[in-house]
């Protein structure tokens, strides 16, 4: 009777992990045999690099999901040229760190040579970014395959803008295929550290919908800090820290800071403020908000699910030898 209850189950558990090898085809192990020290070697780069400059981290998770949004999980972000999604209006002046995915594909490169992709190299990065900024960890998993052409207009497409309402924003992470609400919530928390330019929230600072007021869901003394940053016909590029009680850690003061009108962002905000946040963002936002070990938890978990977004696996695509160009 119980071994019988124990070969069912046995067999339920098989045919259950069967079916999420057919999904995503991704592994923890894909590299076991062909780079072993692969996790360490990208570690210690990603840990110099924050050294040198603490932003990076913030940089390098960014990098990972404007990968992941655009065609899927391919390093397609990464590809220089005419048509590089660099050039793509959520990207233009604003995502980093190709230097560092740079020196970190060399250094994997002479150790295991033509074997590891650039789309999973920069999944590793991310995952080591928000544990070396004092955040969650988790088993990344591995095999993705990299592009053979960008694809800037979906860049431009796919990608959320800090000026979209709540509605396109769901709409676009369910595009991508992250329909659960849980995903748009925990993985907005990304903006826990990082920087933002006057560009990107300054719509909200003087003359917010057109009536010559600002956003009155900012915090009144927030806003006038930020008035003064980013005056009318001020330096655009100027930047400021996306949390301001903790920049450089990954941790749930995001969520508290949305519940005081003091999310950067007018994305940031309206997951707590809109009227369409009621029934949708604003009760997971107040429940981060107070528990750190769930945020943590619901974060890893949705960072391997935008991981698993259509990656190129098989003989799909290629492993290049230089992430900003395919191989010739
Ligand atoms: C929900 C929709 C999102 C919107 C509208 C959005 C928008 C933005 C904008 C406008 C910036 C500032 C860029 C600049 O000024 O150059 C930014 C920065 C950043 N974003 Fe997002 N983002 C979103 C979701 C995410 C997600 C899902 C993650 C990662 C899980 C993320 C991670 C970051 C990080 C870490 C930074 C700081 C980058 C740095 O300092 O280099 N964002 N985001
Ligand atoms: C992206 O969108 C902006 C404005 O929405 C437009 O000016 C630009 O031409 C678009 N770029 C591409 C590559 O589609
Ligand atoms: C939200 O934005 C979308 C796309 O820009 C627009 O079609 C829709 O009317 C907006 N919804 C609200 C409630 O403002
Ligand atoms: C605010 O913007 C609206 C619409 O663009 C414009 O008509 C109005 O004059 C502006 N008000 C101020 C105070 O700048
Ligand atoms: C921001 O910097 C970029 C690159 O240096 C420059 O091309 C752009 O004109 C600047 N934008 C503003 C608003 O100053």
């Amino acid at each position: 009777m119980k071994s019988s209850n124990f070969k069912g189950c046995f067999f339920l558990v098989t045919a259950f992990m069967l079916c999420l090898a057919v999904r995503s085809q991704l592994t923890s192990g894909f590299y076991s045999a062909t780079c072993p020290n692969l996790l360490q070697i990208v570690r210690s780069q990603v840990m110099m690099a924050i050294k040198a400059e603490t932003r990076m981290a913030a940089s390098l998770l960014r990098l990972h999901f404007h990968d992941c949004f655009v065609n899927g999980c391919d390093a397609s972000i990464l590809l220089d040229g005419d048509q590089s999604e660099k050039f793509a209006l959520p990207n233009l002046n604003s995502a980093r760190g190709f230097e560092v995915v740079d020196a970190i594909k060399a250094a994997v490169e002479s150790a295991c040579s033509g074997v590891v992709s650039c789309a999973d190299i920069l999944a590793i990065a991310a995952r080591d970014s928000v544990l070396l900024s004092g955040g969650p960890t988790w088993k990344v998993l591995l095999g993705r395959r990299d592009a053979l052409i960008p694809n800037k207009a979906q860049a431009n497409v796919s990608l959320p803008s800090p000026f979209d309402n709540l509605t396109a924003i769901i709409n676009k992470f369910a595009a991508v295929g992250l329909n659960d609400i849980t995903d748009v919530v925990s993985l907005s928390g990304g903006h826990t550290i990082g920087l933002a330019k006057c560009s990107t929230f300054s719509n909200r600072l003087f003359n917010f919908s057109g009536n010559g007021s600002p956003d009155s869901t900012l915090d009144t003394s927030m806003l006038s800090d930020l008035q003064a940053l980013c005056p009318v016909n001020g330096d655009g590029n100027k930047t400021t820290v996306l949390d301001r009680n903790s920049v450089d850690l990954f941790d749930n003061n995001y969520f508290q800071n949305l519940l005081t009108g003091k999310g950067l962002l007018g994305s940031d905000q309206i997951l707590f403020s809109s009227d369409q946040a009621i029934s949708t963002t604003k009760s997971l936002v107040q429940i981060y908000s107070g528990n750190q070990p769930l945020f943590f938890s619901d974060f890893a978990n949705s960072m391997i699910r935008m991981g698993n977004i259509t990656p190129l696996t098989g003989t799909s695509g290629q492993i290049r030898k230089n992430c900003r160009v395919v191989n010739s």
